[in-house]
């Protein structure tokens, strides 16, 4: 079923406070997010699970980086479509990010992030949002710390004299 417009599923964002407001996406920003997930979800190289996946996130600048899938026939060098995304955006100087949506078909569920992925997000923050979408762009969201409930985070981590990287 095609449809226009990205259609929510599950609790919605109100009753936040001002500061959560502050950081909400607006409609158009999510629609845009998706689309820009399902773009890329159609560049995905799955040829062993045929499970095309697309990821695209949105920085704190404003910009939007995608990913998709890329498989490999040694199936364990398989990154993941969110991988594939934060490490094009790290390559290209971005480490701050509002929200990811991520696109994939799984009859009516809502596909989330692997483990590793997952990690991967926190190692970015805790507080920031996640778009579960699905191709006919109905989307559940939710945020990367809901994601990862007691995550092994930087967040909880004394630098000390470490260097930033
Ligand atoms: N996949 C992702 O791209 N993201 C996830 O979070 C879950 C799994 C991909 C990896 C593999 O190419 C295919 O989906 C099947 O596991």
């Amino acid at each position: 079923m095609a449809q226009s417009s990205p259609q929510q599923v599950g609790p919605s964002s109100s009753g936040a406070t001002l500061a959560e407001m502050d950081k909400l996406l607006t409609d158009e920003e999510v629609e845009r997010l998706i689309d820009a997930s399902l773009a890329a979800r159609l560049n995905a190289y799955c040829p062993y699970s045929k499970f095309q996946v697309g990821a695209a996130l949105l920085t704190k600048d404003g910009s939007t980086i995608t990913g998709c899938n890329v498989e490999n026939i040694s199936y364990g060098l398989t990154v993941c479509a969110e991988r594939t995304a934060v490490c094009r955006a790290v390559a290209e100087g971005q480490r701050k990010f509002r929200a990811i949506a991520i696109t994939a078909e799984m009859g009516n569920r809502f596909v989330g992030p692997c483990g590793a992925c997952r990690q991967t997000l926190v190692e970015f923050g805790l507080d920031w949002e996640v778009y579960l979408a699905t191709p006919d762009k109905r989307y559940m969201k939710t945020t990367v710390a809901k994601l990862i409930p007691d995550s092994f985070s930087p967040e909880w981590v004394t630098l000390g004299e470490r260097q930033e990287g």
